[in-house]
């Protein structure tokens, strides 16, 4: 498991991008002790839902919104229920609290491409 951040550090409502490596994952906090991780690609275009972190959500705080077309996500299943990529998932990546810190299962990022 990968330490990410600090469970307190996350607001419930709001979600943050964190660089790991290449990748980018997103966190939202779903509840006082659930965080949700998913990789920071949109199923549409396969591009990133948004470059900064007040772009990722929902203006009313519920959906993770792809800032480009504005698909919509269900927070906790990655679910998109509104946009061009209507009932495709998110890449999905398991995440759990210890200690009040919030860990994911690296071995679920997608590796990188070589060349
Ligand atoms: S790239 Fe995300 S909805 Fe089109």
């Amino acid at each position: 498991m990968l330490p990410l951040c600090e469970l307190d550090t996350l607001e419930t409502g709001r979600a943050r991008r964190v660089l790991i490596g290449s990748v980018t994952v997103l966190l939202v906090r779903t509840g006082p002790d659930t965080v949700h991780a998913y990789l920071n690609r949109c199923p549409h275009l396969g591009i990133p839902l948004g470059w900064q972190d007040s772009q990722l959500m929902s203006p009313d705080g519920v959906y993770l919104q792809c800032s480009t077309h504005g698909a919509q996500f269900v927070t906790t299943t990655g679910e998109c229920i509104s946009g061009p990529c209507l009932g495709d998932q998110l890449w999905s990546i398991s995440c759990t609290i210890v200690d009040r810190h919030v860990l994911i299962e690296e071995h679920e990022l997608p590796t990188p491409k070589r060349t």
